[in-house]
């Protein structure tokens, strides 16, 4: 994969590890539909590009990460656009990004507030910068958080704090989101990209196959058609038949590093 520029998304690639930025910084990087369409577009390129082994998703400029869905373009929307606003978006981006095959890491920048924060927590692995500020304020303008954000808010957080969150619509600021678990770090906005790909290279030390499959298998407990227990008993013993097994084994055995290849 190349670096490529689009509109509202720019990517670039640097040891195994894709960062793409949100490029809207005039509307603090709000996520109009163009937005997710590209987000969705440069990941589906980088899942089939075997050297990309970990994406890092942030917000262009020092102030926000997401500020949102885009407000002016859903102001005029009717009851079935609505519905398929949130559809759309769950299918190519939220959803898309949980049950990616590549570790997903938001390092969130700034304002990460509805959609933004959804972004975030459908993202596996979240680090704020200290300047952070987290929130749902769907239900200060007669809606409710429409890209999962009523479901992975109490999984991270908990189910009192997300009524909290979501029904008093108030934010957060990086230290208490730390503190309720909704981030796995907080460093300042200097260090933030370079713990998330300190993050990242370690990830790409590890085997591909087994990365991905501890994401699905993780994302099985939390969905009610599985039993996380049956899919993870199931998925560990195929990982007994790829090569990164018999390679990270006998790594192991002759004290040396493993060379993984995915397979
Ligand atoms: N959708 C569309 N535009 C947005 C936006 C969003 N979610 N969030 C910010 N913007 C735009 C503003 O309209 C403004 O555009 P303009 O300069 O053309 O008027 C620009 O981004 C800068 O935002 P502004 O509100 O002037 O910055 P601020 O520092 O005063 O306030 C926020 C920052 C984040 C508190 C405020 O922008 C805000 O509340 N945004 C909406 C958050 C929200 O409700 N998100 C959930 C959407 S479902």
């Amino acid at each position: 994969m190349l670096t490529m520029t689009l509109e509202n998304v720019l990517t670039e690639i640097e040891n195994q590890v894709l960062t793409i930025t949100i490029n809207r910084p005039e509307k603090l990087n709000a996520l109009n539909a163009k937005t997710i369409e590209e987000l969705h577009e440069a990941l589906i390129d980088a899942e089939n590009d075997k050297e990309i082994r970990a994406i890092i998703i942030t917000g262009s400029g020092a102030k926000s990460f997401v500020a949102g869905a885009d407000i002016a373009e859903f102001a005029n929307y009717g009851v079935e656009q609505g519905k398929l606003l949130s559809a759309t978006g769950h299918f190519k981006l939220f959803n898309f990004i949980e049950n990616y095959s590549k570790p997903v890491i938001a390092a969130v920048n700034g304002f990460a507030l509805g959609g933004g924060l959804e972004l975030a927590m459908a993202s596996h692995i979240r680090v704020a910068s200290d300047n952070a500020k987290m929130g749902l304020p769907e239900t200060s303008l007669g809606v409710i958080p429409g890209y999962g954000g009523t479901q992975r808010l109490a999984q991270l957080v908990g189910k009192g704090k997300a009524f909290e969150m979501i029904t008093t619509a108030d934010m957060i600021n990086a230290q208490d989101a730390y503190k309720w678990g909704l981030v796995n770090y907080v460093v300042t906005q200097e260090e933030l990209l370079n713990k998330c790909k300190e993050i990242a290279a370690k990830i790409a030390s590890r085997s591909p196959i087994s990365v991905k499959t501890a994401i699905k298998v993780i994302n099985a407990g939390y969905n009610n058609k599985y039993n996380g227990y049956d899919v993870e008993i199931e998925e560990f013993g195929k990982m007994f038949g790829t090569h990164d097994f018999k390679e990270g084994v006998k790594a192991f055995l002759e004290k040396r590093k493993p060379v993984f290849n995915g397979n």
